[in-house]
C-alpha cells in the first residue's frame, strides 16, 4: 500500500454538494433559515422522539441536556469513567457532584452492576453513553432509573442508526444526544442534536441554545445560556446524509465483520464480534484490545507500527480517574481497573466508509505481523 490509511474520512457525495448549493443559493445561511427546523423533525422522527434540536455539536448538546434539569448542588449526576470527556464538562462547569462508573470488559460500556452500587437518593440523572461498538443494556437501565425517577440522558452520539433489540439507539432517554462531527454515522461537519419527548424541556434546549432571549423583552435575558446554534448550509448537510443512514450502518457493519474475520485467530488481541442476540456491531470505530501482556506491547507502541506502515490508528479514550481537570473528584484507587486497563492496550483501527477489502486486509495483516 503506498497511500496512508487515514483513521477516518468522512463521504460527501454529489447530492450532498447539490443540496448544500442550493441551500447557499437561497441565501439561507445563518440558523434562521428553513432547513434547520426541517432537519429537526426529520432527525427525531428517525429516533421516534417527539423534538429535536439541533445545536453547534455534541458536546453543546450535553451542556444543554444537564443545565435543563435545573440540578441543585447536593444532586449527583453519574457518568461512565471510560468515555470522552464532553460527558464530565457539564458538571464540572455547573458545579453538579459526579460519580463515575467503571466500564466492563467485553463491550466498555459502564458496568450495570457496578453503576447500581453507585446510586443513592441524591442522584438525579445518568449519563448512557454507548461506547464504540454495542449499545449499553437500555431496557435494564430504564427499568433501573424509572423506579427511582433518575432521568436518563442517552449520549447516543456513536450509535445514530443502531438498534437495541428492534428499538433505536437515542430512543431511550428522557434526553438523548447526537454528535455530527467528521467521523460520526452522518455529520454535518460538525453539530449535534438533543431529543426528547417532553415539551417544557423541548422549550427550555430551545431557548439555551439561543442565549436564553427573554420572552417580554428579547435583551433581558432568562438564564445563562449560549450561543450553541447550528447553521442552514450543516443542516441541510444533515439532512441530505440522513437520507443515507441505513446504506451507512450496511456499510460500517461491513467493514468492522471483515476486520473481526481477519483478526478473531490472534489470540493476543480481542475484537468484539460482529453481533450479539440483542443487537448488531454499529463498528462506529473497529477497537483492538492488546490482551497478552507477556508480548510486551501496548497500545501507543503499535500505533507507532502501524503508523511507519502508512495505517492511522487512534489510542482509546483516556478514562475520567485519570483527567488532571477532574482530579477534584474523589476516585478510590482500585475502582477503575478495566478503563485503565483498555486506555493502555486498547486502540481504533482505520473505518472511513471509503475503505476497500484489499486496504482491510493489508491492515489485518500488519496487525498480525505487530501483535505476535
Ligand atoms: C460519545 C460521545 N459523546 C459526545 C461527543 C462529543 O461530540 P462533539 O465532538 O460533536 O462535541 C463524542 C465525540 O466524539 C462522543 O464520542
Amino acid at each position: 500500500m503506498s497511500k496512508f490509511i487515514p483513521v477516518n474520512q468522512p463521504i460527501i457525495d454529489p447530492t450532498d454538494i447539490k443540496a448544500i448549493t442550493k441551500s447557499l443559493k437561497s441565501g439561507w445561511i445563518s440558523s434562521e433559515g428553513p432547513n434547520v427546523k426541517k432537519f429537526e423533525e426529520k432527525f427525531s422522527k428517525f429516533i421516534g422522539h417527539k423534538f429535536g434540536v439541533a445545536v453547534s455539536n455534541g458536546t453543546a448538546a450535553l451542556e444543554i441536556a444537564v443545565k435543563s434539569l435545573n440540578l441543585k448542588k447536593d444532586d449527583e449526576i453519574i457518568i461512565p469513567n471510560f468515555t470522552i470527556i464532553s460527558n464530565a464538562l457539564p458538571a464540572l462547569k455547573l458545579g453538579i457532584k459526579m460519580k463515575f462508573v467503571d466500564c466492563n470488559i467485553y463491550d466498555w460500556n459502564f458496568d450495570l452492576n457496578k453503576l447500581k452500587k453507585e446510586i443513592t437518593s441524591k442522584t438525579k440523572a445518568i449519563i448512557a453513553t454507548h461506547i464504540y461498538n454495542y449499545p449499553i443494556r437500555m431496557d435494564i437501565l430504564k427499568r433501573l432509573c424509572s423506579k427511582r425517577k433518575i432521568i436518563i440522558i442517552e449520549d447516543a452520539a456513536e450509535v445514530f442508526g443502531q438498534k437495541l433489540f428492534k428499538r433505536k439507539c437515542g430512543s431511550f432517554g428522557d434526553i438523548s444526544t447526537f454528535s455530527f462531527y467528521a467521523n460520526k454515522q452522518i455529520t454535518t461537519g460538525e453539530g449535534g442534536m438533543i431529543t426528547t419527548n417532553n415539551k417544557k424541556l423541548f422549550q427550555k434546549f430551545l431557548s439555551l441554545r439561543n442565549l436564553a432571549f427573554g420572552k417580554k423583552n428579547r435583551f433581558n435575558h432568562e438564564d445563562i445560556g449560549w450561543n450553541y446554534r447550528i447553521t442552514n448550509i450543516q443542516a441541510t448537510l444533515g439532512i441530505s446524509q440522513l437520507k443515507r443512514i441505513n446504506q451507512i450502518v450496511k456499510k460500517r457493519h461491513y467493514i468492522g465483520k471483515r476486520y473481526y474475520q481477519n483478526l478473531k485467530y490472534n489470540k493476543n488481541i480481542y475484537i468484539p464480534e460482529p453481533i450479539k442476540k440483542y443487537s448488531k456491531n454499529i463498528y462506529w470505530v473497529v477497537g483492538v484490545v492488546i490482551i497478552n501482556k507477556d508480548i510486551k506491547l501496548n497500545a501507543s507502541k503499535v500505533i507507532s507500527k502501524l503508523k511507519a506502515k502508512g495505517i492511522g490508528t487512534r489510542q482509546f479514550f483516556w478514562p475520567m480517574n485519570k483527567q488532571k481537570i477532574l482530579k477534584k473528584y474523589k476516585f478510590k484507587k482500585d475502582d477503575y481497573k478495566n478503563s485503565e486497563f483498555i486506555s493502555n492496550y486498547g486502540f481504533y483501527l482505520p473505518t472511513s466508509l471509503s475503505l476497500k477489502d484489499d486496504q482491510i486486509d493489508y491492515i489485518c495483516k500488519q496487525v498480525n505481523k505487530i501483535i505476535c
